[in-house]
């Protein structure tokens, strides 16, 4: 009865093997008898997660628009609702199971929608199994490695009027010709390589995204050419580990060189997420300091302070590695914003290695952190790893990390009242329409007072007059 369901499986997905790359340029199509399923009807696309997810988001929304549905903000009205999902903690996945058990009552009311789950959750086999079980309401799941099959699957789902599972897990390829519908008009996300293979231990995401494979350099120049003559002003490369792009193509100085390519095209600004310490190279550095148009803006995520934990994190790097590229960084690009990702409460970390992490904060004054409490992922190896610590001093040690990166992102703030800053807008903010909001070269959010004329995707010199905890006042010069 449910041979045709594929599902997924957290021992194949932790297989690497060495072959190369597959990168498919043909494989996305839209079957003849799917072609214009969606005229006149709608979709609700919800996108949760890191900005991998959000490219993929693109991609579905693109090929859905493509079969002649259009986008609907509610999915109360919606003929197809799909969630898109991240699996990296598990407050993330509650509120999906939340979002998606309130969808029951109006698929009884109207069963000829589609509710589909999708994203990084899809890969996981304790969600799956739950959504077979107890979400029936859900009538497609589709994973991260076949999104180019989501016509096909779609249209299946929409004829049999049964439920389709489909979840790959596998290496992965690379598909390329993939449509896309973009959420912004002068800021664009472009993939440079897909996946990871670093595996800390605490992480669910090589699991769920595969290994790393990276896209060919031609391929992305191509896409980066079109978003530059489509007008895109700020292009943001892809990838969970940039530091190693091309290592599986067998480009030497892969990262280096990619970004020198893209930075010589004359893209007014250029960024990059996220790269890990480890492997971070000397001619990365060059590069980023010679180039005025690479944002001098480095997401570089420290997630602990003890070496202790770093290594039962599995990160690869020790605190003094850590500051010496740091303190490298910082003397060739004296100017550089730092932000960082934090975890406490790993398994068994004690107060004296916390610590250790309010210690590199202090060292690092980070422009900002996002910090999290460690969340127990299945399949991982830490999961398997004994924890004594009670939730509340787990919670305790986030309000004193918050805490302190808060009183560093405030220093930072401060530091920049009187100065001029270029700022990218972005349009009116979201709180007050007279006021239009942006991001500096370094990625501080202004808001800020506009001269006549000044519209979304302008670059414009602005005076910051007062600095809040997270953002800036000002107004353009
Ligand atoms: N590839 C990126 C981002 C990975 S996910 C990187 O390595 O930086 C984003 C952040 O989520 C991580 O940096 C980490 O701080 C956090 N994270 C990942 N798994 C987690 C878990 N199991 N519990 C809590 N935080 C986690
Ligand atoms: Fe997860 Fe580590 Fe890979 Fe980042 S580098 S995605 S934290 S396994
Ligand atoms: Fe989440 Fe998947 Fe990204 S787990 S952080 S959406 S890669």
């Amino acid at each position: 009865m449910k041979k045709n369901w594929n599902l997924p499986d957290l021992k194949t997905a932790r297989i690497r093997t060495k072959e190369n790359t597959l990168i498919e340029h043909s494989l996305f199509e839209i079957p003849e008898e799917a072609r214009n399923m969606g005229s006149g009807k709608k979709y609700f696309l919800r996108t949760y997660g890191c900005q991998a997810n959000e490219r993929d988001g693109e991609t579905i929304a693109g090929i859905l628009e493509e079969m002649g549905y259009t986008a609907t903000p509610t999915w109360e009205d919606a003929d197809v609702v799909l969630m898109n999902t991240c699996a990296v903690r598990e407050g993330a996945e509650q509120k999906v199971f939340g979002e998606v058990g309130q969808m029951k009552h109006i698929k009884k009311a109207r069963p000829d929608m589609i509710i589909a789950v999708c994203g990084c959750m899809a890969q996981e086999e304790a969600v799956v199994n739950r959504i077979i079980t107890t979400y029936r309401q859900v009538d497609l799941v589709f994973g991260t490695h076949n999104i180019y099959r989501l016509p096909k699957l779609l249209y299946e789902t929409y004829r049999t009027k049964k439920r389709t599972i489909e979840v790959f897990s596998k290496q992965g390829e690379v598909i390329e010709n993939l449509p896309a519908r973009r959420v912004g008009t002068h800021k664009a996300y472009v993939n440079i390589m897909y996946g990871c293979d670093k595996f800390c231990t605490y992480c669910i995401v090589p699991y769920t995204r595969g290994k790393e494979r990276s896209r060919l350099k031609e391929d992305i120049m191509q896409e980066v050419n079109e978003l530059i003559k489509d007008g895109y002003k700020e292009i943001t490369l892809l990838g969970q580990n940039v530091n190693a792009y091309g290592k599986d193509l067998g480009y030497a100085d892969g990262f280096a060189n990619l970004l020198e390519e893209v930075a010589k095209t004359g893209i007014p600004r250029l960024r990059f997420v996220t790269s890990h310490p480890w492997d971070f190279t000397q001619s990365m550095i060059d590069v980023i300091a010679k180039y005025p148009n690479i944002m001098k803006y480095i997401h570089l995520p420290v997630q602990a302070g003890s070496d202790e934990v770093l290594r039962r994190m599995g990160r690869r790097y020790t605190i003094a590695e850590y500051k010496e590229l740091f303190d490298r960084i910082k003397k060739a690009i004296p100017d550089c914003a730092f932000t960082s990702d934090i975890i406490v409460g790993f398994p068994n970390e004690t107060e004296e290695q916390f610590q250790k992490t309010l210690e590199i904060v202090d060292y690092c004054k980070y422009d900002l952190a996002y910090t999290f409490i460690y969340s127990k992922r299945a399949g991982t190896p830490a999961a398997l790893m004994e924890d004594t610590v009670d939730r509340s001093v787990k919670e305790e040690h986030l309000q004193q990390l918050i805490a302190r990166v808060a009183k560093y992102a405030n220093e930072k703030n401060q530091s920049y009242v009187g100065k001029t800053e270029w700022v990218l807008v972005d349009g009116p903010s979201k709180k007050n329409s007279d006021v239009y909001s942006g991001y500096t070269e370094t990625q501080h959010l202004v808001n800020f007072r506009i001269k006549e004329g000044t519209k979304a995707g302008d670059l414009v010199q602005v005076k910051i007059l007062e600095a809040k905890s997270f953002t800036l006042d000002g107004e353009q010069i």
